[in-house]
């Protein structure tokens, strides 16, 4: 096996008394797409925030490809080559779609560069515009690239994180629920876009309920139950797996489950 692209060892974080994540550990390997399952509340979004800079964690590493990235802040890990998209993105009310995807060029700094006035940054803005054009259509967003980003529906929005995701060109991408309000034509776009880019090598780290998508999408998963991880293991070995039944149905439920099967 080779050496694992996210490495995470024994992460916690609490929210004042409540212990959000609690010696949680795995890793991703390079070119796996993992989905990372689990009870509302079980602390899916905390993990990423955590992993990605969003959140501080309060013991723990994570390291991407052997290098401590888990007190970085959250650009120096994006340039590091973590994207994310969050489950409920806010879109800045006063920039236009293109100019939102633009601005995610953290690389280039072009579109920054440009409204300060620097001329020396017209080859990186046109570099950004030409990228973000591109990912745009290939979103399906090209008809309302022009409209105030914070126009979008819930599910344009969706699509909209994913492309400024993707202008930061990441090595590992991770996803918070990002059909979750998509219609299923678009959906179908995602998964084929998902697909497409880890064809071209990108890692996928993504956190979905929908277990169409899972089973369609996914290699492997992980189950977080309060905080803490219960299984890892193939889609299609979930719903015979004890530990995963417990957290989703909980302890009684699931003990029901199994002598109703019996019976
Ligand atoms: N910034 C915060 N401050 C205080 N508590 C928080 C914060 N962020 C998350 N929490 C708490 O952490 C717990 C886990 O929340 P989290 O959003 O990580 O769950 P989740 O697994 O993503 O759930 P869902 O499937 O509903 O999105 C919840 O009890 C939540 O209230
Ligand atoms: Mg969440």
């Amino acid at each position: 096996m080779s050496s694992p692209i996210l490495d995470v060892k024994s992460v916690a974080k609490a929210f004042g008394g409540n212990q959000v994540l609690q010696d949680v550990s795995f890793s991703i390997q390079p070119g796996e797409i993992v989905g990372l399952l689990g009870p509302n509340g079980s602390g899916k979004s905390t993990l990423l925030n955590t992993i990605t800079g969003f959140e501080a964690i309060d013991a723990g590493q994570v390291l991407l490809q052997g290098r401590a990235i888990g007190r970085l802040p959250a650009h120096r890990i994006v340039a590091a080559g973590v994207g994310r998209t969050f489950q409920l993105p806010a879109m800045p009310k006063k920039m236009s779609v293109i100019e939102v995807a633009m601005a995610a060029a953290t690389t280039q700094h072009g579109f920054w560069a440009t409204l300060l006035g620097s001329p020396a940054s017209k080859a990186a803005e046109t570099a950004a515009r030409e990228k973000a054009t591109a990912l745009l259509d290939e979103l399906l967003l090209t008809p309302v690239r022009d409209l105030p980003a914070a126009a979008l529906s819930g599910g344009q929005k969706k699509l909209l994180g994913i492309v400024c995701a993707l202008m930061g060109e990441p090595r590992l991408l991770m996803l918070d629920e990002p059909t979750a309000g998509v219609h299923p034509n678009l959906r179908n776009d995602i998964v084929a876009a998902l697909k497409r880019l880890n064809r071209q090598g990108m890692t996928l780290v993504i956190v979905e309920h929908d277990m169409h998508f899972i089973r369609e999408v996914c290699s492997r998963c992980i189950v977080l139950d309060r905080g803490h991880i219960v299984a890892s293991c193939k889609p299609a070995e979930l719903a015979s797996n004890e530990r995963v039944l417990q957290a989703y149905l909980g302890g009684g439920a699931a003990h029901t489950v199994k002598q109703k099967e019996a019976a």
